[in-house]
């Protein structure tokens, strides 16, 4: 294609993302409002959205340009308290209990916003919600979710001084037909990631804590913005960078294992361990260590 038109259909496209809420560019929506575009494969407020196509064959790559969404956040000038974080956070929860932007919104039983003491310096999360949390409501109430009190426990916290969330909010399933079915959970796909990603952003925002504990390959991945594979990412801090919100300070990150994938090979808790360690001497917790 000549440049020419190149640079036009450029325009077009732009003038047509500028044209939309972000609600309508989540990837189910775009490719059926994408009228100008030939083939996208790039990301559109970092997420990413499905091939297109309309008639050719090229690939046209653009970033939309949007302000970050402003959510209320505490500042170091102008902190949330505790009742304004509360009454956020709920709002934000109540959005999520009402969410119908990928199609886990029809299968749930129960959305799992996350629960947690609010003014925490510790964070963690994981990939989404499983059997038994989609029935609760309420993140890592599982086998996996039994370790991972016994892995707060080690830090010398406990669940009610930390915030558990996870990246999707809605039990995915490799066989929807059947949620009756034990065995059934799957990791969220990109997709499912994408429209939640802002829920967990305004999460972390709100509550903005020291640490952030990214539990599988899931949501480091997500959160750190990096495919590495999760023992490349482990071991050491990020800065946090969120693509919605702006965090009202630095904010940082470590990946561990998953519990599910510490249930089943008991032989990486060490290393776990070791992750967990590294927030501990952050925060000065001497933890249950002998
Ligand atoms: N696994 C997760 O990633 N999250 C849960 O809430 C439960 C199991």
């Amino acid at each position: 294609m000549a440049s020419d038109s190149l640079r036009r259909l450029a325009a077009d496209f732009k003038q047509f993302l500028a044209a939309q809420d972000e609600e309508d560019i989540i990837p189910a929506v775009a490719p059926k409002r994408a009228a100008a575009v030939v083939s996208v494969s790039k990301t559109v407020n970092s997420h990413a959205l499905p091939p297109m196509k309309e008639g050719e064959t090229l690939t046209v790559e653009f970033v939309k340009a949007t302000p970050k969404e402003t959510v209320p956040v505490a500042t170091t000038e102008n902190a949330m308290n505790t009742a304004q974080k509360t009454k956020a956070l709920e709002e934000l929860a109540e959005t999520i209990r009402n969410c119908s932007r990928c199609p886990l919104g029809s299968t749930r039983i129960n959305a799992v916003p996350g629960e947690g003491n609010i003014d925490t310096d510790v964070m963690f999360v994981g990939e989404g919600p499983g059997f038994d949390e989609d029935r609760q409501g309420r993140p890592f109430v599982g086998r996996a979710g039994k370790l991972l009190d016994r892995m707060i426990a080690a830090m010398g916290l406990t669940r009610e001084k930390v915030f558990i969330a996870n990246i999707a909010k809605c039990h995915p399933m490799t066989d929807p037909l059947h949620p009756e079915k034990h065995g059934n959970d799957r990791a969220p796909n990109a997709q499912e990631i994408a429209c939640c990603r802002k829920y967990i952003e305004q999460q972390i925002a709100i509550i903005c804590p020291k640490y952030v504990i990214a539990l599988g390959g899931v949501a480091a991945k997500s959160l750190i913005s990096d495919a590495k594979s999760l023992s490349a990412l482990r071991g050491r801090f990020y800065n946090l960078h969120l693509d919605s919100v702006e965090l009202p300070r630095p904010v940082q990150i470590i990946a561990t294992f998953h519990p599910a994938a510490l249930l089943r090979n008991p032989g990486w808790k060490k290393d776990a361990w070791n992750d967990l360690q590294l927030v501990m001497d952050a925060l000065g917790l001497k933890g249950a260590r002998k």
